[in-house]
């Protein structure tokens, strides 16, 4: 599945299920450029996963919010997806033609999406790939790229902290807040911490880890990383999420946790 480290190679995991979602008669949003993102590797382990539910919620709830936000009056002009991965939004969404989307991640991932890029319509809004490491000083490679942290700004972070261990959750969510002038909106998703007490999750973790992409961090109550900066949250449940949008299994392992929604 390409050279990528195999972290790297999960954001192609990611667009697989976006690709499968959206070849669903009852899809929770259309992807076109999915397929063509994840490769036939990561379709065909796609496949072998089944149901992954928390992909389509999490993409679907962001997706409306990300909308909401962008379109709202004075809203903020400057969007950052961290660990941006192999997400279509920049093309997906109805930015304003206003708007500059800075998606951050290892570089040899977005290489590869460049490549697998070409020839596509560039999006409306103005799309801007920065290299980083999100365990280093990422801001000052944001800045140099041309993000102002004088302005408002709004960030997603989606598929991230359970890659990261809990004191670099803790530095990212500082710095996030160092950049964030008054007026930005911080999106964010969490696994649940009981997950990794679960052993119906346990063959699921076990096999993330052993392709060396060990889930590290996960939070029942993530009001506490915001409001601790000054952030004022709202969280919900992935399964009150996915339920009300018909997507939530009664049984079985879905990868539960918390998407939330902060202002400051
Ligand atoms: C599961 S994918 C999620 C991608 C995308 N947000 C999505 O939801 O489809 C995880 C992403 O995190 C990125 N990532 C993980 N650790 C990183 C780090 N330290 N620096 C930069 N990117 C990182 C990987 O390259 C990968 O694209």
């Amino acid at each position: 599945m390409s050279d990528l480290d195999p972290v790297a190679r999960t954001a192609r995991l990611t667009a697989a299920l976006r690709a499968r979602e959206s070849e669903r008669p009852d899809r929770l949003f259309t992807d076109v450029l999915a397929g063509t993102l994840a490769g036939q590797a990561a379709r065909a382990l796609a496949e072998q996963l089944g149901e992954v539910p928390a992909i389509a919620v999490r993409t679907r709830f962001f997706d409306d919010l990300l909308t909401e936000i962008a379109n709202a009056e004075g809203g903020p002009r400057q969007f950052v997806l961290l660990a941006a991965g192999m997400d279509t939004r920049a093309q997906r969404l109805p930015f304003p033609a206003a708007t500059t989307l800075y998606e951050v991640d290892r570089p040899e991932l977005l290489r590869l999406k460049d490549a697998l890029l070409a020839g596509v319509p560039e999006p409306a809004c103005r799309r801007v790939a920065v290299s980083a490491d999100l365990a280093g000083d990422w801001p000052r490679s944001l800045v140099q790229a041309g993000f102002r942290a004088d302005l408002p700004t709004c960030w997603l972070v989606e598929g991230l902290t359970q890659y990261l261990q809990e004191a670099n959750v803790i530095r990212l969510f500082d710095r996030i807040t160092a950049c964030s002038a008054p007026g930005s909106h911080l999106l964010a998703e969490f696994v649940a911490a009981s997950l990794f007490r679960d052993p119906a999750a346990r063959p699921m973790l076990d096999a993330l880890a052993e392709q060396g992409a060990a889930w590290h961090y996960g939070t029942d109550e993530p009001q506490p990383l915001f409001a601790e900066r000054g952030w004022q949250v709202q969280s919900v449940p992935y399964a009150e999420v996915g339920q009300a949008m018909g997507r939530w299994p009664q049984n079985g392992v879905t990868a539960g946790g918390h998407l939330a929604h902060a202002t400051r």
